[in-house]
């Protein structure tokens, strides 16, 4: 199992973020449910932050095709490597919308890009892992 974690900047005017984000999200869930990867996508307003896991071939190729999207600039990889076991269960869009909070847990994440165990590279898959747990099944009736 392979994990890679990267950080970029949108390019998608505010008007159009959300029809754009949605499409985004119908192309990857078919195409990474396929390509057996999981994972979770965050947008803050200004940046994109995604973790992606499976094959480490499926992941690099999938990233290939990110890294040429011309909706967002500067992408950069801040963690990369093999894991012990999947993270995420599915693929699933964390957050769309303006946040300050978000954006600066990404931008710490950025500045710290290299650092090894770097607490804000923590913090940031923590927030992923938090916003995108999947929903409780309903309580029985
Ligand atoms: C921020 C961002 C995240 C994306 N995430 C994924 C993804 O997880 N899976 C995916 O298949 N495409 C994703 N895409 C779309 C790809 O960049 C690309 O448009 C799509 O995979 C089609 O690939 P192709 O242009 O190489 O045919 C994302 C695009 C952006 C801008």
């Amino acid at each position: 199992m392979y994990s890679l974690v990267y950080v970029s900047r949108s390019l998608l005017p505010s008007g159009q973020a959300a029809a754009e984000i949605d499409s985004i999200v119908n192309v990857s869930t078919a195409r990474n449910a396929a390509a057996g990867v999981t994972g979770a996508l965050l947008y803050t307003g200004t940046r994109f932050a995604q973790l992606l896991e499976g094959e480490e071939a499926a992941v690099l190729d999938i990233m290939a095709s990110i890294a040429r999207d011309a909706r967002h600039c500067d992408v950069v990889t801040i963690d990369q490597g093999p894991v012990a076991a999947r993270r995420f269960s599915r693929w699933s869009l964390v957050y769309v919308g303006h946040s300050t909070f978000a954006a600066g847990i990404v931008e710490r994440a950025l500045a710290e890009n290299g650092e090894p165990d770097g607490y804000a590279l923590r913090n940031l898959m923590r927030l992923l892992q938090e916003l995108a747990r999947p929903l409780a099944p309903p309580p029985e009736e």
